[in-house]
């Protein structure tokens, strides 16, 4: 059998894996949930859940994979007998988060071609439209925004295809260091706006959210445990075999323990970094009314931002929106590999050798259908049937197709994978599994261990529980 192709480098690896966790969730996500649930007390327990559940999950998936060399599905199979099927639910999930990440990296797409458009004044710009009718338009046109998300999906595919050497670790060495230069460009635009300490206040101050009647009431204890809980887990990009996955593509030589912390410190500032670029702008020139919830933030406010910015608005918005695609395309190929990587360690251990091609091909054309299901939809705007309807309403799941497939994969699949990991790592075959692979032959020192000990056993998993009925709750009661 052929050796399996890795990452060249450890900072090649460390870009793609920084590369899968910093994504849409950083860019709308952190900054909006951060404002809405209490500010700077939701950045400590942010903080809090990512040592006590983001690091031990990482640390945990990377050693998993490195140790078996495999992806999701098989280093489960291989390590235990209880829970030989988890792996299955990270193939799942990465389906159901490819279909929506697809649909939103289109639009993405989208708004840098229209930014262009506004810079040479053409027809494919704005044409006279604010963000909102930007935005409604292209909820409405079918056809349009199924081309996009199609694009982002080939897009995808193609570095997919060229391998986790070849075609990942090159894309991310370029792309990251490049989506960090941007986002600086950006933030030193933003916070030099004149009304962008607003932003700031809405982002740090406790309660501001309230105060500024953004919201009408603060959030319970329970509703920013699960609101940071969940938004830590999908923006580690954890409990879903993504790291696993990449783990398995590591050089035994490196050292896993500190490539997770520098994943999830990176993660971390990336998300506060995007919200210095996002909020003051939208406080400073959203305009009346302006929406900083979900997708509305990213199309409608921030457009009116690069509208209402001058002669260089287009310009920045093409810097803006270049960089959140980067972000999500870094993402999505993480996606695409759990299911890739399955596929084919699987012929290859049949002895059919690599068909990386065959089942990226197949793998993107379900998806293609998954996201165009979910741009035809248009967040609800076209009155398509959507399961579940009988939760309209309730917090957290609007009537439409990304709400659905991310109330099923973010909301219950990743916080279960998860703490099904724990619990087999903890429980089943011992957490001295991760200690020795984290040792390795170079002989590093697990420095962490007598805490990850405490924490697989215990700790994670009783969180993590919390998280899972604290979102359950808000989907279900
Ligand atoms: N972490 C990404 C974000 O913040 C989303 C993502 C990419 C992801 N790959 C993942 C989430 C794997 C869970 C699992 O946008």
């Amino acid at each position: 059998m052929e050796e399996r192709k890795g990452f060249g480098s450890n900072f090649g690896f460390l870009m793609a894996a920084i590369g899968s966790a910093v994504g849409l969730g950083n860019i709308w996500g952190f900054p909006f949930k951060m404002g809405i649930s209490g500010g700077f007390t939701f950045l400590v327990i942010y903080l809090v859940l990512a040592a006590l559940c983001g690091f031990i999950v990482m640390v945990g998936e990377l050693a998993l994979g490195r140790k078996t060399g495999k992806g999701a599905v098989a280093a489960y199979q291989v390590l235990s007998k209880k829970f030989k099927w988890v792996g299955w639910l990270g193939i799942v999930s990465a389906f159901l988060i490819m279909s929506f990440y697809c649909a939103l990296g289109g639009y993405c797409i989208k708004y840098v071609v229209l930014n262009f458009g506004n810079l040479f004044h053409a027809g494919f710009g704005s044409n006279g439209l604010d963000g909102n009718g930007i935005f409604g338009a292209l909820m409405t046109n079918q056809v349009e925004s199924v081309i996009y998300g199609l694009i982002f999906v080939v897009i995808t595919l193609l570095i997919v295809m060229g391998g986790v050497g070849g075609g990942i670790e090159k894309f991310c060495t370029i792309g990251m260091p490049a989506l960090f230069f941007m986002l600086i460009v950006v933030i030193i635009r933003a916070v030099t706006l004149p009304g962008a300490v607003e932003g700031l206040k809405f982002m740090f101050v406790p309660g501001y959210a309230v105060t500024a009647g953004i919201v009408e009431k603060a959030p319970s204890f329970m509703n920013v445990l699960s609101t940071a809980g969940g938004q830590m887990f999908f923006s580690l990009s954890l409990g879903m075999g993504a790291m696993i996955t990449y783990g398995s593509y590591l050089d035994k030589k490196q050292n896993l323990e500190k490539n997770a912390i520098i994943i999830v410190i990176a993660d971390t500032m990336i998300a506060l970094m995007a919200g210095l670029a996002v909020l003051p702008a939208a406080f400073a020139l959203g305009g009346e009314g302006a929406s900083m919830a979900g997708p509305k933030l990213l199309f409608v406010t921030l457009q009116n931002v690069f509208d209402n910015m001058g002669g260089v608005g287009p310009i920045f918005g093409i810097i803006f929106y270049l960089l959140v695609v980067l972000a999500a395309v870094s993402s999505s190929i993480s996606l695409l590999e759990v299911i890739v990587t399955h596929f084919v360690d699987k012929s290859e251990s049949e002895g059919k050798g690599d068909q990386r091609k065959k089942y990226s091909l197949i793998a993107s054309v379900l998806v293609a259908f998954l996201c165009a299901l979910v741009c035809v939809d248009g967040l609800g705007s076209n009155g398509i049937w959507v399961p579940f309807q009988s939760l309209v309403g309730v917090r957290g799941f609007n009537d439409c197709w990304l709400d659905f497939f991310d109330m099923i994969s973010e909301g219950v699949l990743m916080p279960l994978g998860a703490l099904l990991m724990c619990l087999m790592i903890g429980w089943e075959i011992g957490p001295k599994v991760v200690k020795d692979e984290i040792e390795g032959p170079e002989g590093h020192k697990m420095t962490a261990y007598g805490f990850f000990n405490v924490c697989v056993k215990v700790v994670t998993p009783l969180l993590m529980l919390l998280i899972l009925w604290g979102q359950i709750q808000s989907f279900f009661f």
